[in-house]
């Protein structure tokens, strides 16, 4: 499904991803496709964090041809549940996550981690899917969420995702839903946000 959701997000990500600078650490690299969104001149260093090693030597050709120099890109296989034991607390500018909170094992750890990463100032950069905000959509999430994680590797449809992440302390937020539009009473509810601690 990579390249299809790649490919809606697309804007959405440019818009987001060409505003990182410092270190960035992008949560659940999966094949790498944040790369070719970053800009080579603000960035100083990337962390790609991926649970699933065989997804490493596809990261490592996307930051190649995304022209990132080998020791600007760290990868590694901790889970953003266990991220502190290896980085500090306040050592990063940017933490990125695209579609990823819905399968984490614990999203609420995870977007306290991801906060406590972050130096003052630091953004919290993400698109994810989330509960819908409409009660046609909930019941539909709510019903398919219980077959949909068996086949789509324990993604859950119906996190309240975005309100976990308001409950933090941010000095700003920025949020808004991608396609209300569009998917008002559907399954899906992405949005997207902002937020700078
Ligand atoms: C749907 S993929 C999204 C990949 C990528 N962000 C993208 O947009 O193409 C979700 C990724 O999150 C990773 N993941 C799952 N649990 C994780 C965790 N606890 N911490 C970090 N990454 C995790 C998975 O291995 C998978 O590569």
């Amino acid at each position: 499904m990579g390249s299809g959701s790649d490919a809606f997000l697309s804007p959405a990500k440019s818009h987001l991803l060409s505003q990182a600078h410092g270190t960035i650490l992008d949560i659940g690299a999966g094949h790498g496709s944040s790369f070719k969104y970053l800009s080579l001149d603000k960035l100083t260093r990337v962390i790609a964090l991926e649970p699933n090693e065989h997804m490493h030597p596809k990261i490592r050709a996307a930051a190649t041809e995304a022209l990132f120099a080998a020791d600007q890109v760290e990868i590694t296989s901790l889970p953003i549940e266990r991220i502190l034991e290896k980085y500090p607390a306040g050592s990063v500018d940017v933490v990125y996550c695209n579609l990823v909170l819905c399968s984490v094992t614990d999203p609420e750890l995870a977007v306290r981690n991801a906060h406590a990463l972050l130096k003052p100032g630091g953004k919290l950069m993400f698109l994810e899917h989330v509960r819908a905000e409409d009660a046609e959509g909930q019941e539909k999430q709510d019903w398919i969420s219980r077959y949909w994680c068996w086949f789509f590797d324990g993604c859950r449809l119906n996190r309240p995702t975005d309100r976990w992440v308001r409950g933090l302390e941010w000095a700003e937020i920025d949020m808004k839903p991608l396609t209300p539009e569009e998917e008002r009473g559907t399954y899906f509810w992405h949005v997207q946000g902002v937020c700078t601690k």
